[in-house]
């Protein structure tokens, strides 16, 4: 038997495994870091307000093709960077060895908005995702 995990559970392991708003913040700057961002611009606006504020975190890392997007976003709890960091394997600019493990650090962004948009797009892809 298969278990059916619904879609609001990701939801709730964001909000309980990430303790508070700073910590989701930063664990979306160590995901750039790891994508060997040289800059993350973290933006806020009227984010005392529920109804319409905004906070844009965004970098100039490696990106995701779609490949990725698939089978590492979209799969809760992947390896994909302990894999790296048990071969040593280092990123293609800076070498940097990962510091993301556990594969749900981005379940955080839940702590801080409740609608999420998530682009991306590789280098040599014109369009994003
Ligand atoms: N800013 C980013 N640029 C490129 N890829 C990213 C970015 N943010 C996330 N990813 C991809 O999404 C995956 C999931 O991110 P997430 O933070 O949930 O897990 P992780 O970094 O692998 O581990 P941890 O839970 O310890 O942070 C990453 O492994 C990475 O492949
Ligand atoms: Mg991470």
């Amino acid at each position: 038997m298969k278990f059916k995990p619904r879609a609001r559970l990701l939801l709730q392991l964001g909000d309980q495994l990430i303790k508070n708003e700073s910590i989701a913040l930063v664990e979306l700057v160590k995901n750039s870091y790891d994508a060997d961002a040289n800059h993350v611009d973290v933006y806020m606006e009227n984010v005392d307000d529920p109804h319409n504020g905004v906070i844009i975190i965004e970098d100039d890392g490696f990106g995701m093709d779609a490949t990725t997007v698939e089978d590492v976003w979209m799969e809760p709890g992947s390896d994909f960077k302990t894999e790296k960091f048990i071969k040593r394997e280092v990123s293609p600019k800076f070498e940097r060895l990962p510091i993301g493990e556990k594969g749900i650090g981005r379940f955080g962004v839940h702590k801080l908005g409740n609608q999420i948009e998530m682009t991306t797009k590789k280098k040599e892809q014109k369009k994003f995702m």
